[in-house]
């Protein structure tokens, strides 16, 4: 190997190892939905019987994903409201809405059935495919040939997670600010498990999915993402750019400790603290994939609750974000099992009982982890247990509404439902 060829590879190996780029960021071009829709290919009419894949990908999207329509709903009465009080032009040509609700990438990078009008389309999750679409269409190539040539690995939920958090919470580069929520931008909550169902699924996880993509489970997902949701939060909330000079940037706070409700003119009750339900959440998967950071973890949340200053916070912010490194290597190595599962589920109906969630982020995020934990183990195919998960759902819907004691309720009742012998 000539000297040239091995500074090359040593150049590269770093660049295996870390995260792949954003499908946004990644310098290739993106070609457009249109050209996934050939009906030989993602655009059949019906699911595929022969197909490793359903092949009927791009009508699924079109018709059903709420990603298909995320550029009409800049054109709707909401759009035009928040342009209004923001003094905007028309939102669907608002570089700042078009971040998050089309496939934004630069005009040099836009094949020819490319459209902004298709929203957040195909390539905006799996990649630009400017360099595999060619052999990928003739069917010659497999997962790993096309993940190393731009197309993003979405099975892999920490990748997954940096992905759906980009728009779901918002990044550097593309922030959801609290100037966005004042003009009446809906507030943003994600919890990953729980948002990959509520999309209408467009591939089936089948015997021949499993040997492609293997390892996937909805206990990985959930841990996994609460871990990347915590990293990609501590690293916004620790960004000095975001906020206003001495003041932090609010939407890394909790809007409840500043707001009783989010209607105009509601009074304010308590003050400040940030929204730290994604790090406490780290905190709980920590206590089983890295115990040795988990009392870190808990320990700094408590200082950071009662910090004083903002040299302060920010300290305590940064030793939690080399915390949360740790617990995201330690995460995305772990074996996860329906131990783990049972674990952390009975885990947070303690903490629930013992009146841990009172407030109204950590109680939403406590619920869709108790969603996603119950179907991780069969149990929400119950009815009782559905319907009870339901009701929790519910109670944690409207945070202008939270009544932490009906919550509590609500999370208690789960818990005897589970307890009770299977209804058959
Ligand atoms: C950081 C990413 C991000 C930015 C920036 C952003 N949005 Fe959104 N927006 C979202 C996400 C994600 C949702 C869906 C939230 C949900 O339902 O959980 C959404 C929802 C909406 C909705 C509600 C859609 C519906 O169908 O009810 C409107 C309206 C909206 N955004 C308008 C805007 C406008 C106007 C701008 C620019 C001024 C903007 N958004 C900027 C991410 C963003
Ligand atoms: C909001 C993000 C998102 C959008 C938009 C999206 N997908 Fe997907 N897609 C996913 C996720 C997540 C999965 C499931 C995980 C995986 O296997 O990658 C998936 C799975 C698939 C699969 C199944 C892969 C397999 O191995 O069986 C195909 C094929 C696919 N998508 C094609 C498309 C096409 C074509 C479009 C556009 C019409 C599209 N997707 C739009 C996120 C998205
Ligand atoms: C490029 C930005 C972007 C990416 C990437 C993205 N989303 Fe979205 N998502 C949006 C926007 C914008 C909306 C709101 C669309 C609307 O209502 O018109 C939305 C809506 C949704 C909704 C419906 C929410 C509701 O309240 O009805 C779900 C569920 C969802 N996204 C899940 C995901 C998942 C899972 C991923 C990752 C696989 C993902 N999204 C990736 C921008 C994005
Ligand atoms: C540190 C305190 C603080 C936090 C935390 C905070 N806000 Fe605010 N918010 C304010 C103040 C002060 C105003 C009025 C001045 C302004 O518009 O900036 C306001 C205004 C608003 C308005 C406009 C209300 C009106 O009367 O027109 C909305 C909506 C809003 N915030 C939503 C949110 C959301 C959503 C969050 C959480 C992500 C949040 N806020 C977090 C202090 C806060």
């Amino acid at each position: 190997m000539s000297a040239r060829a091995v500074l090359l590879l040593l150049a590269a190996a770093p660049a295996l190892a870390a995260d792949p780029p954003l499908p946004r960021d990644s310098p290739d071009k993106h070609l457009g939905s249109k050209s996934c829709a050939e009906s030989q290919c993602h655009g059949a009419a019906q699911p595929s019987a022969f197909a490793v894949v359903q092949e009927d990908e791009y009508n699924i999207w079109k018709g059903q994903d709420p990603h298909a329509k995320a550029f009409q709903a800049l054109a709707g009465p909401l759009a035009k409201k928040i342009a209004k009080n923001l003094a905007l032009g028309d939102p669907q040509q608002e570089g700042r809405c078009l971040d998050c609700h089309t496939d934004h990438v630069a005009e040099g990078q836009r094949g020819q059935k490319f459209a902004l009008a298709d929203g957040v389309g195909c390539e905006a999750c799996h990649g630009a495919a400017e360099r595999w679409m060619g052999d990928h269409s003739n069917g010659h190539r497999t997962h790993a040939e096309n993940v190393a040539t731009g197309m993003f690995p979405t099975e892999d939920p920490a990748q997954r997670g940096r992905l759906c958090f980009s728009c779901h919470m918002g990044t550097a580069a593309h922030p959801m600010t609290h100037e966005l929520l004042g003009a009446g931008h809906p507030r943003l909550a994600i919890e990953l498990d729980t948002f990959t169902s509520a999309r209408p699924a467009h591939h089936r996880e089948d015997a021949d999915y499993r040997q492609r993509k293997p390892g996937q489970s909805p206990t990985r997902t959930w841990a996994i993402g609460q871990v990347q949701a915590a990293v990609q939060w501590l690293g916004l909330a620790r960004n000095a750019k975001l906020g206003s000079g001495l003041l932090p940037e609010f939407s890394f706070f909790e809007c409840y400790g500043c707001h009783r409700n989010l209607t105009p003119g509601a009074a304010s009750v308590g003050g400040p603290r940030y929204d730290d339900c994604h790090v406490r959440m780290m905190g709980i998967v920590a206590e089983r994939v890295a115990p040795a950071q988990a009392g870190d973890v808990f320990a700094l949340l408590g200082k950071l609750a009662s910090a004083s200053g903002r040299p302060a916070a920010e300290d305590l912010l940064g030793r939690l974000a080399a915390a949360a490194d740790k617990v995201d290597a330690a995460a995305r190595a772990y074996t996860y099992s329906k131990d783990d599962a049972r674990a952390w589920q009975e885990r947070l109906l303690r903490l629930a009982r013992e009146g841990e969630y009172v407030r109204y982020g950590t109680a939403e995020q406590a619920s869709y982890a108790l969603g996603a934990l119950a179907a991780a183990q069969g149990e929400s195919e119950r009815p009782a247990v559905q319907a009870a998960l339901d009701a929790l759902f519910k109670s944690a819907d409207d945070g202008s509404a939270f009544d932490p004691a009906a919550w509590r309720k609500a999370a208690d009742n789960l818990a005897r439902q589970l307890k009770a012998a299977p209804s058959k």
